[in-house]
This record gives C-alpha cells, structure tokens and sequence, in this order.
C-alpha cells in the first residue's frame, strides 16, 4: 500500500516548522496570527496523484468549492486542469470570478438550490445541475422553457447503502438522508426529465458521504448507478453523458488510514467503463485538506481543576470542526521547547466548547508561542464565522521560498460594513 502523504504541508528544519521553504514564524511576523497557510505544492501533489489513478476512461475532476473557496486554491487547481462544483449562487459567483467557465467547468449541486439559483446556472448554461428531486426538475424544467433554452441535468440518486466513515454528520448516501433522489424513485423523476422538452437529461450523480474510510459503499454506490444507467436508457434516455461518482475520499488527519486514491480510481473507472459514460469525480477534502494548516498564537497559559489549558488567539470561529465533530487535529509547536505537557488546547470564544483538543500532550507552549493546528485546508476558512465580532482570519498560500497573503484579515469596518444606523421601516 502507497502512502497517501507525497509532500508534507509542513517540515521541521533547524527546529523551526516551514511550510515548502517558508519557516512559519516569517508568516506569522509579516501576516499576524490567526491565518490559514496553504500549500500549493501538495495541492498540486494531491492533484497529480488522483488524476493519475484516473487514467483509462475519459474523466474530469470538479473540485468541491465547499471545502475552501479561496479564490487563490480555485486558480491554482484551474491551471492544473481541474473544474468545479458548487452548491449555491455564492460558489458559483466565485468560481467564475477565479475564471471557470460554466459550460465546460462548473457542476451546480445542492439540495436546496432556490428558484434565483437555478435561473443563474442555467442563464450561465453550467455543465450540469444536479436535481435532487422530481419538484426541482420540473422547476428546472420550467426556468429553462422560460430562458428558451435546455438545462442539462444530472440526477442525484440516493444509492441507499451502509456508510462507514467517523461521524454521522458527513454521512449522505443512506436510506432516509436528505440528500438526493430515494433510489427507487429515480425511474419516474427520470420519465419525466425526459417529457421535458426544455431538459436535457445528461448524467447519474451520487455522493455517499465524506472522510470514507473504506472503498466498499463507492463500489457498491457505483454499482447500483451502472444498473440505473441501463434502467434510464431503456426508458429512452439516450443523452445520458457522465457518471458523477462525488467526493469523499478521505485524508489523513491522525493515525487512521486513508483510503487510496488508487484503490478508489480502480472502482469509478471501472463502473465508468461499464456505463459507457464520462466519470465525474467531485474531491473537496483530498485535495485541499493536508494542504492547509492554522497558524495561531499562545495568549495564556492557566490551571484549572489540575489541568493545563493553554489559549490561543485562534478559536472555534476560525476552525470549527474540533467544536462540531470532536474532529482531531494535530498541533505542533511551530518552535518547540525541550519539554511537553498534557493540556487542553482552547480558544479565546465564550463557549465551553471551543477548543481544539483536551487532555493532549503537545511540545510545551508558553505565551508567545506559535502553534501549528494542521490539516485545516479543507472545511476550515469557510465554515469561519465572525461570532463574538471576531474578524475571519487571513489567508497564505506557500509556494516554494513565497508567500502571498490571498485572503486578507478581516477588520473591525468589515464586521459593521453591512449593517445600518439608519433603516428604512416598512408599515405592515
Ligand atoms: N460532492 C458533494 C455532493 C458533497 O456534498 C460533498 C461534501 C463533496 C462532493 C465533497 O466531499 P469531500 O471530497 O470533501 O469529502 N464539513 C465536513 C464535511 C462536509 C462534507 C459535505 N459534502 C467536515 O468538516 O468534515
């Protein structure tokens, strides 16, 4: 088995951490802490290995714009070949601004798109809008009559099958989740895309969940796909187009094993080989998520109830998911001392539940120094929010002995910029 870390985001030299040839601490003086540091080496490692175990059939990868949408990552993965998938107006704004196109580049996806969402994918004509429903394909339907063009459309399938990954939240593709068409309804949502005259009926989509841990529900994801496919082109579907298999290939973020890019390639490929059709892959966290990391500050150090806590200037506003997931991250001390200590890591926000780890031991950590929270490109930046008047942090992209700030810190104007000291009343 390969091992799925080619380029580090980070390593030790002379006792400082670098991230490619940048040592953290010339960020963190130039930029300030807390700010997100990107990669671009391992994003275009992670790119390089997932095209290559693609390899075999007609394929294009759409980077899930959900996991971060710096617009420096979407350049970045935009100059490596890749497309996009977006999930709301919003995404789909930003990624033609990186200078994605939507015939060619962007999948609109999503389970609650609006009606003023559709219209925008479909004036923009977006390679595909995935449906998640028989209501949102008869909107789309009507949209595209009015606009006197045809939409092109995916549905999504629901394969209802066991997901195995670590948390329930980021689990989609069972029986009774939200998310997509329940497998057994696709036939009659298909039926009637296909009385549509204004619809063009062109691809199958699935996403079974994110983090998996194994191969086995793409495979049997896959399979139950391949069997629709047949199912729809006996109905007459004859421009089916693409097999969108979704994202969901995991990472490493401590001791687990993630699975293999190639292992997973083998699959899709080959149910893409059987359907006859183009694969459409849609990573978010393979790509960006081992690329990124957190740079916050020491504030304090206290004891409390006999334990260590250690607060930093970063906190869950920065970087949720240790709050909503009891998700782990490691933390380096981006310059360690020579001793450890078992503490909880927290942050500065009024919420017992903002901290990034408990009861861990770390390199000691005393006010003042840098700590490195890591694999924090993917679901980080952009689940930030600006609870309790936090500015969201800056954004760095690393790229050899460079850096550039892309995403610049928020300032106390930004948190204010939108509200107004004098409204205007409407009378009911
Ligand atoms: N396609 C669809 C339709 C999706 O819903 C998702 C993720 C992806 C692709 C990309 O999945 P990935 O390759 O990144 O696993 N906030 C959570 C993850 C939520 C994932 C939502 N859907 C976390 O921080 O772990």
């Amino acid at each position: 088995m390969g091992t799925s870390v080619l380029t580090p985001a980070s390593v030790r030299r002379a006792g400082t951490l670098h991230m490619s040839d940048v040592p953290l601490t010339a960020v963190a003086d130039a930029v300030g802490t807390p700010t997100y540091c990107y990669s671009a080496d391992v994003i275009r490692d992670r790119y390089a290995r997932l095209t290559a175990a693609l390899e075999g059939v007609p394929y294009r990868v759409h980077y899930s714009v959900k996991a971060n949408g710096c617009s420096a990552i979407l350049r970045l993965l935009a100059s490596l070949g890749s497309g996009v998938d977006v999930v709301s107006g919003g995404e789909m704004f930003k990624a033609q601004r990186a200078g994605l196109t939507p015939a060619t580049d962007i999948i609109f996806g999503g389970v609650g798109k609006t009606a003023s969402e559709l219209r925008e994918g479909i004036a923009a004509g977006v390679k595909l809008l995935n449906a998640e429903s028989m209501a949102e394909v008869e909107l789309i339907g009507a949209i595209a009559a009015e606009l006197g063009v045809r939409a092109n459309v995916g549905l999504r399938v629901n394969p209802e099958i066991p997901v195995a990954n670590w948390h329930h939240y980021i689990k989609t593709g069972e029986k009774g989740h939200k998310f997509g068409i329940p497998y057994g309804e696709v036939a009659a949502v298909a039926q009637r895309a296909l009385e549509l005259p204004s619809v063009r009926l062109a691809a199958l989509d699935m996403h079974v969940g994110s983090q998996l841990t194994s191969v086995d529900a793409y495979e049997h994801g896959a399979a139950r796909l391949v069997a629709l496919v047949a199912e729809l082109r006996a109905l007459g579907a004859s421009e089916l187009a693409y097999l969108d298999v979704g994202g969901g290939l995991s990472v490493r973020y401590d001791d687990e094993v993630p699975m293999e890019p190639e292992d997973f390639g083998r699959i899709v490929t080959r149910a893409a080989h059987e359907s006859g059709l183009e694969l459409i892959v849609e990573p978010g966290r393979y790509l960006v998520g081992n690329a990124g990391l957190l740079l916050a500050r020491v504030i304090y150090r206290k004891q409390s109830g006999g334990k260590s806590i250690v607060i930093t200037d970063a906190g869950m506003n920065d970087l949720v998911r240790p709050a909503l997931y009891k998700a782990f991250h490691r933390i380096e001390a981006v310059e360690p001392l020579d001793a450890r200590l078992t503490a909880d890591i927290v942050g500065p926000v009024c919420e017992t539940g903002d901290f990034f780890a408990l009861d861990r031991d770390i390199e000691d950590a005393q006010p003042g120094a840098l700590l490195a929270l890591h694999d924090a490109g993917a679901y980080g930046y952009v689940m930030a929010s600006n609870y309790n008047a936090r500015g969201r942090p800056a954004e760095v992209m690393v790229d050899g002995a460079r850096f550039a700030v892309v995403t610049a810190r928020e300032t106390y104007d930004d948190l204010v910029r939108r509200e107004t000291a004098s409204p205007t009343w409407h009378h009911a």
